[in-house]
């Protein structure tokens, strides 16, 4: 399958690298079309220090991609632009309350919301990883919008039960939960084993 992921500028650029990753790594998937908007760049260099447009995608990766192919925020020719491309869907990770409210009123202003629009009106799996806090009410509106057009809608809102050791174990969890409800359910992923913390 190919899978469409796309990065903007709220705070989390860990968690795209860890879902980039494991992507990368995983026999399932074909293809990895990957859109970074211009604030995601900004952001990943405040929060990874790991900067230049070209690069990106090999210092994210940590090494040459086999699989991922990375498109110009602003390309509204590419593949992915298209209903006819063969995506299995579409993971923002993480996603801006910019681009959320984009989406959400089908503004398909650049790539990233052309190819979630895209995913919409084919039916496909769009999850929009929403980071914010608080959130205020135009941020809640357009979740529902998004929500009542097929998205969903899936926080970045770390989990405890699972007593992540370290903020990598945290990363590493909430994107197993990401992939597995993307129909891609991780090997070591942790599952919840009722009493297993008495
Ligand atoms: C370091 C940093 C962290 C940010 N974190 C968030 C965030 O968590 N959520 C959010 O909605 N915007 C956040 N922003 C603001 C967005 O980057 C900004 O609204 C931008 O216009 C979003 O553009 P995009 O949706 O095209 O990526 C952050 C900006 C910076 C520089």
């Amino acid at each position: 399958m190919n899978v469409t992921v796309a990065v903007t500028g709220a705070s989390g650029a860990v968690l795209a690298q860890q879902l980039l990753r494991a992507l990368e790594a995983d026999a399932r998937v074909s293809g990895v079309d990957f859109v970074a908007s211009e604030s995601a760049l900004r952001v990943i260099a405040e929060e990874l220090h790991l900067s230049g447009r070209h690069e990106l995608l090999e210092k994210l990766l940590g090494g040459a991609t086999k699989k991922t192919h990375p498109h110009a925020e602003q390309d509204i020719g590419a593949s992915i632009a298209s209903g006819s491309y063969p995506s299995a869907g579409m993971i923002v990770l993480p996603c801006s309350m910019g681009t959320l409210a984009g989406i959400a009123n089908g503004m398909a202003a650049n790539l990233i919301e052309r190819a979630a629009d895209v995913c919409l009106k084919e039916r496909r799996p769009l999850l929009l990883c929403v980071r914010e806090t608080p959130f205020n009410k135009i941020h809640l509106r357009n979740m529902q919008l998004a929500a009542d057009a097929g998205a969903t809608i899936f926080p970045v809102i770390p989990a405890f039960y699972n007593e992540p050791a370290t903020t990598a174990d945290m990363v590493r969890n909430f994107v197993d939960r990401v992939l597995a409800h993307f129909g891609l359910p991780q090997p070591n992923a942790y599952v919840w084993k009722p009493g297993a913390g008495e």
